[in-house]
């Protein structure tokens, strides 16, 4: 198993537009990649000039896990995603190592990357992203 650098961390926000001007105008990150993804029930925007950048999120859904999260917790950090050079057999070994995985195969994510997040339970309590980066 070989992680890479934290590709990026993500932060949950009431309103994306409304979280987007400090990083942008204030911290001086560039606007990347802004999308919304149906099925994970978000709206989500790539901040940053790398190699490490901030994933603002927010939902678009009531029933989301990210909504439960806002709910419950207010906004805030809310998962830290690390490059891996090769997605599917990082999830593979790391299934074999007893690591439990949220997503047992990886799919797309922001901006076209493929993903996969562990289970914080696996990950000393901190939700964990793995975005393959060649
Ligand atoms: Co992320």
């Amino acid at each position: 198993m070989h992680l890479g650098l934290i590709h990026h961390v993500g932060y949950v926000v009431a309103d994306l537009d409304a979280g987007i001007p400090v990083y942008r105008d204030v911290l001086g990150m560039p606007v990347g990649a802004r999308e919304v993804m149906p099925d994970q029930g978000v709206e989500a925007v790539m901040l940053g000039a790398g190699p490490s950048y901030v994933e603002l999120i927010t939902p678009v859904s009531d029933d989301s896990g990210v909504a439960r999260f806002l709910a419950k917790k207010g906004p805030g950090m809310h998962h830290v995603a690390f490059a891996v050079p090769h997605l599917e057999s990082a999830l593979q070994e790391l299934s074999e190592e007893g690591v439990e995985l949220i997503d047992t195969a990886p799919r797309r994510g922001l901006g076209g990357h493929m993903v996969a997040f562990l289970h914080p339970r696996s990950t000393a309590g901190v939700l964990t992203e793995l975005v393959e980066q060649h």
